[in-house]
């Protein structure tokens, strides 16, 4: 197949790459958005095999069937909630690919320092050797970053921020010591055994980068996280693609970069904090969450699932706020048969989804997909905010901070200009959780002691299930 054709079947790739990302923002078309960026891929791959000509297709097809049947397995077996550990290991897989990529052809072209000093020329150029050498150091921080950043997601360490002494002097001199040299080589002359001593240095330095940057922020945090490496990812996969001098490799990993660092920004827009406070690290550990603290509260009424069954039976419009703390129990389909039940008796049904309920990007539109709630009914915090106000109920379901009225007028607050879901506004408001604990922020809610607000203290999908089996029995 002449080059020309290969280019037109990478750009028939690529475009399908940007259709398929942007099919990924509605949760109706997210499927079709996923297999159309995986038939891309594996365009991409044949095409790139196709142009490379004479390679043993033993080992590419080895590791075809391999890589598929270990994804597939993955995938079927990984649950809703692993999902951010998995795209945490899947970032490093990506860093690993390009770090590699970037050391191999640095090691292949080594033994030309022989004749000709110059690294630049051994490459075959400066943006040859800048790009190998980023290649290499991006993805030697996203491999690593990545492993730390699935470890602490999954339970394997401590969720909690590890603050080691001097970590922001020790991560300067580890970013600024991998930059310089990497300067130094792609510029200066040397002999193949400086040059691989100096390359190995640079890598090891940017695999403990990854380490000293990524354990000081808490578990809670690492959503945020692995949006950044995410990115990272994909930038390192672009230098890759100038390496090899691939178009697509080039294309697909600046989308990656691109898309990675939006919703980086998207989530810490939506918790009123700047990239930097979360990458400084020391918020949001594990133990953060357990935290038993009463906060002081005096006036909290409480209520009974009786008696939200009550008042249910009278309402007319009834708006559910999801929260982390309905993922924990597991509520969703115990939610969406109340919502039913409420349906039937000719209630208006709304869930009020805010960008940064739960622990991921999405959870809460994916936990309630699981149970089949209706997309119409989900409504983002922008479009529903005005609702509240002429709302009979609104049920907080496991939520806390997203519904904290301090975000709004305590300047004192950290969570001060926060976005919130304004359930504070609704006639009635029924808050369920076990306690008067904080959640992920360790602030004190104020909506707790509002005179329109009852607590119904309990686990969310046993208080449901009362409350449906209440409204059964009426
Ligand atoms: P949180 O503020 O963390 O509150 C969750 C609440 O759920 C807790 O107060 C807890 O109270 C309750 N809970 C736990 N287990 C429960 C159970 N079995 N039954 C009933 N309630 C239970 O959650 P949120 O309102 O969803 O806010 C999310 C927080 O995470 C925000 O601060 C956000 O900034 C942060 N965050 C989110 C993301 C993304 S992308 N979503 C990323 C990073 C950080 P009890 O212990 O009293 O039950």
């Amino acid at each position: 197949m002449t080059s020309s054709y290969i280019s037109l079947g990478y750009l028939g790739a690529a475009m399908l790459f940007i259709f398929g990302l942007s099919q990924l923002s509605k949760v109706r078309t997210a499927r079709r958005g996923n297999t159309m960026a995986a038939v891309a891929m594996l365009a991409a791959i044949v095409l790139t095999l196709i142009d490379l000509g004479s390679v043993d297709y033993r080992y590419i097809i080895a590791g075809l069937i391999a890589g598929s049947a270990i994804g597939a397995i993955a995938a079927m077996r990984v649950q809703m909630t692993q999902m951010p550990e998995m795209v945490a290991l899947f970032n490093g897989v990506g860093g690993a690919a390009s770090a590699l990529v970037g050391l191999s052809f640095f090691f292949a072209n080594v033994h030309k320092l022989a004749d000709n000093p110059s690294v630049s020329a051994m490459l075959g150029g400066e943006h040859f050797a800048v790009t190998t050498v980023l290649s290499l150091l991006v993805g030697a921080v996203t491999l690593t970053g990545s492993v730390v950043a699935f470890l602490k997601l999954s339970g394997r360490m401590t969720g909690d921020p590890i603050l080691l002494p001097l970590r922001h002097l020790l991560n300067i001199v580890l970013l600024g010591g991998t930059l310089g040299i990497g300067v130094w080589i792609t510029t200066g002359v040397f002999t193949p055994a400086s040059a691989i001593a100096l390359i190995l240095v640079v890598f090891f330095a940017a695999l403990t980068l990854g380490v000293t940057a990524v354990i000081p922020i808490g578990g809670a945090d690492m959503p945020v996280v692995i949006s950044l490496l995410n990115s990272y990812s994909g930038v390192a996969a672009a230098m890759t693609g100038f390496v090899l001098s691939n178009n697509l490799l080039i294309i697909a990993g600046s989308l990656v970069g691109a898309s990675g660092l939006i919703l980086t920004n998207i989530m810490c827009k939506a918790m009123n904090r700047s990239l930097a406070n979360v990458m400084l690290g020391g918020f949001g550990g594990d133990s953060q969450l357990g935290e038993k603290d009463t906060g002081g509260y005096t006036t909290v009424k409480e209520s009974s699932a009786e008696e939200v069954a009550l008042v249910l039976e009278d309402a007319s419009s009834c708006i559910f706020v999801p929260g982390y703390g309905l993922a924990v129990a597991q509520a969703q389909h115990a939610t969406r048969e109340l919502a039913d039940l409420l349906q039937k008796r000719g209630c208006k049904v709304s869930y009020a989804i805010h960008p940064v309920a739960g622990r991921m990007p999405g959870h809460m539109n994916v936990l309630l997909a699981e149970a089949d709630v209706p997309y119409d009914q989900l409504f983002e915090m922008d479009v529903i905010n005005g609702d509240f106000k002429s709302t009979d109920v609104s049920i907080v379901l496991g939520a806390n901070d997203v519904v904290n009225p301090a975000a709004l007028n305590d300047k004192s607050s950290p969570m001060y200009g926060m976005p919130i879901l304004n359930v504070h506004e609704s006639r009635m408001v029924f808050v369920v959780k076990r306690s008067l604990s904080p959640g992920f922020a360790g602030i004190r809610n104020e909506l707790f002691e509002l005179d329109n607000t009852n607590m119904v203290f309990g686990d969310a999908k046993a208080v449901l299930t009362e409350i449906i089996s209440e409204l059964k029995a009426a």
